[in-house]
């Protein structure tokens, strides 16, 4: 169990305004912002982030919204941070999601879900990566 999980705050949510309301959450719910930036991504390296949906029919959806604007990049700690943070954000289709979830609350469609997280410790170690370098300072 690792206690470090990744997220982005999508550009749907930032554009709106939402990402002081989105934070406040996330720390009243217990995690520390170990890491955080606010970066626009080129289509490129949007692409590469989501690479692993390469194939599937909403790939250039995705990577055209996830660089149509600025997000919020941040590393989080918690105990059990990955499966706690995922429950914080809800189901990606916030038609699913559960009452007081972001997602619930912020998003509009699946398509533009407001808000990332890590769904697993090994990929949580990678986007950390991706975007942030020397963590261990932290
Ligand atoms: P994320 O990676 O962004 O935290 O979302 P997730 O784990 O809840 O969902 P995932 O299956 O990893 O999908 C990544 C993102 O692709 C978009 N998507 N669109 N139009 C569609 O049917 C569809 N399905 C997925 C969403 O923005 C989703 O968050
Ligand atoms: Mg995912």
């Amino acid at each position: 169990m690792s206690n470090r999980t990744f997220t982005m705050i999508k550009p749907d949510a930032f554009s709106k305004g939402h990402s002081g309301a989105i934070l406040d959450r996330i720390i009243q719910a217990g995690f520390r912002i170990v890491a955080m930036k606010m970066i626009k991504l080129s289509p490129e390296k949007a692409g590469e982030f989501y690479a692993v949906h390469k194939a599937r029919p909403f790939f250039g959806e995705l990577v055209e919204f996830m660089s149509s604007g600025p997000i919020v990049a941040a590393v989080l700690e918690k105990k059990n941070a990955v499966a706690d943070f995922r429950l914080l954000i809800g189901a990606t289709d916030p038609a699913k999601a559960d009452a007081g979830t972001i997602r619930k609350l912020y998003a509009a469609s699946v398509g533009e879900n407001a808000i990332h997280g890590s769904d697993s410790d090994e990929n949580a170690i990678i986007e950390s990566d991706f975007f942030f370098s020397g963590l261990e300072r932290f």
